[in-house]
């Protein structure tokens, strides 16, 4: 019988999959790194969200391990080298918080356009600062997406029913494609150029890192608004911040950072910065849609052999 390790809090239905399917399933959640070591190797299966870091470390202790499930899309937080190398496989569910994130951009934008947590602490201390939050309308503005697969794809559908302009750079988008999604696709630095906002949406790779540096920022507009509901390395911090300092930059809306997590970042208390805690994914539906997927996959890869998004 197959024996599965749910090391980070999955919605109750996955554990209800693999027993379903005849999977035997422990739940140890906030194991130490050491911990994790130590009993990994009782384990075919290991399933995730991001608080579990599968290093080479544990991988080279997981004698049987098979199969690493992420719950969510991005694989940081394992070595995919690592389990590679030793013939495990690593499987994500690229479509299960999709949409959720997309709303989280999208109300992050609409948060920074109109200064609402900033004006939501003032009105809560008994100020009453009508004249201090002037904000700005979204209609007709140029929306830039830097990234426009899975959740880049459907901010850029929200926001045209904002009546937004919606232009986006992403090497991976057909011309069709760009077409059926009603987004004119154009090269980073044109998009730079053009939107009044940007919202990014690419997986941090070797290409993208740093993507948001001070000379991309000096080729955007006076007063650009930036949304990063993707993952903090793409921006440079530092960068960022200089160009809030001068202005030149109108606002950020931040849900990631360069480190996580964040306790500390010289982005906060910035009067122009909106922060989240990593909350893209964060609602009811997208961690049922994740849990039950990764289970689902897991499961099927371990009884039948079959690969689903690794
Ligand atoms: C993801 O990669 O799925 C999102 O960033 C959400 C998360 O990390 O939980």
């Amino acid at each position: 019988m197959s024996k599965v390790l749910i090391s980070d809090e999955l919605s109750p239905a996955a554990v209800q999959i693999f027993r379903d399917r005849g999977i035997e399933v422990d739940e140890k959640i906030g194991l130490k790194p050491k911990e994790l070591r130590e009993i990994i190797g009782r384990y075919d299966g290991l399933a995730v969200r991001s608080a579990t870091k599968v290093t080479a470390e544990v991988i080279a202790v997981a004698e049987n391990l098979k199969v690493v499930g992420r719950a969510g899309i991005g694989v940081d937080n394992i070595d995919v080298k690592a389990a590679t190398g030793r013939g495990i496989c690593v499987m994500n569910t690229p479509f299960g918080n999709s949409i959720t994130t997309a709303e989280h951009a999208i109300a992050m934008m609409m948060a920074l356009a109109r200064h609402i947590p900033q004006a939501d602490r003032t009105t809560h201390a008994g100020k009453w600062e009508k004249s201090r939050f002037v904000g700005i309308e979204l209609y007709a503005k140029t929306l830039g997406i830097i990234g426009c697969g899975n959740i880049g794809a459907i901010v850029a559908d929200r926001a045209q029913g904002l009546k937004m302009k919606v232009i986006a750079f992403d090497p991976f988008l057909s011309p069709e494609r760009a077409i059926d999604l009603g987004v004119e696709k154009v090269e980073l630095d044109e998009l730079l150029s053009r939107a009044d906002l940007i919202s990014l949406h690419t997986p941090l790779t070797e290409q993208t890192r740093g993507i948001i540096n001070a000379a991309n920022l000096k080729k955007c507009r006076p007063g650009i608004r930036l949304i990063n509901c993707a993952r903090g390395g793409l921006v440079v911090e530092e960068d960022l911040k200089a160009a809030l300092d001068s202005g030149h930059v109108a606002g950020a809306a931040l849900d990631v950072f360069q480190t996580e997590p964040a306790t500390d970042n010289i982005l906060f208390n910035h009067p122009n910065v909106v922060t989240t805690p990593h909350l893209g994914a964060a609602t009811m539906e997208a961690q049922l849609n994740v849990a039950i997927q990764v289970a689902e996959q897991m499961s099927e890869f371990l009884l039948h052999g079959a690969v689903t998004n690794a």
